[in-house]
């Protein structure tokens, strides 16, 4: 079973740049508590950027893969990640390596989709893969709008990155969706939408 443990403190070299969970300990916490409960052997993260959560991610699950598309990022983030042999970080569009990695992947999988900033938004295209596969998974959105709440969420010009935009894709009887609810003081404020597909509310007793 995991354990529950604080939010990874960086090596003090990297207390500047820190930012595992855009600093929002509650949600670091909300998923430790999921992985308690499901017992997840694999995590899966698009968009690698300086490698902060996949670190975070590396301290909680047996087995991650992270997904980058910048090539000065991903050379920039080996020496890092090497420390971590549960890691595996790969290089290229997130859809384009999904497809070459979903046979590997291990159930439940935990996955958390962060990659954007580029003029190809991969959502949808993650989603789809992701969903063709009727195998337990949580699908963590990261910068998603939740009704209610004044967290920040993206935007691809007119697009918001909301129910709205996924939501055709979801097969809404074989899935569970929350939100987050608060996010800590000092972080980003970020908001989250969690999708439970195929997963038993509790396969682990906590
Ligand atoms: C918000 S950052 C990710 C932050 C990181 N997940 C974290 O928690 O620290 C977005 C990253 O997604 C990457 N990215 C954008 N489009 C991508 C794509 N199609 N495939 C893979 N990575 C992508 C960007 O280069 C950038 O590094």
């Amino acid at each position: 079973m995991a354990s529950l443990a604080p939010c990874p403190t960086p090596p003090s070299s990297e207390v500047d740049t820190w930012a595992a969970w855009s600093r929002d300990d509650l949600l670091h916490q909300r998923v430790l508590t999921l992985h308690r409960r499901h017992a997840f052997k694999c995590a899966l993260e698009t968009g690698t950027w300086k490698g902060h959560t996949t670190v975070a991610l590396a301290q909680v699950f047996p087995t991650v893969y992270t997904i980058e598309i910048d090539d000065e990022r991903f050379e920039a983030n080996q020496a890092r990640l090497a420390s971590y042999p549960n890691v595996t970080a790969l290089h290229g569009p997130s859809p384009q390596v999904m497809l070459k990695l979903i046979d590997h992947l291990e159930y439940p999988l935990f996955v958390f989709l962060d990659a954007h900033w580029e003029a190809d938004w991969p959502l949808r295209d993650e989603l789809k893969i992701l969903l063709s596969v009727r195998r337990p998974k949580l699908i963590l959105i990261h910068d998603f709008k939740v009704p209610g709440r004044d967290f920040g969420y993206d935007r691809y010009g007119e697009q918001e990155c909301s129910l709205e935009y996924i939501g055709d894709l979801l097969p809404h009887d074989e899935c569970r969706y929350t939100f987050n609810s608060h996010a800590a003081p000092h972080s980003e404020r970020r908001g989250a939408l969690f999708i439970e597909h195929l997963m038993e509310p509790d396969a682990v007793s906590p």
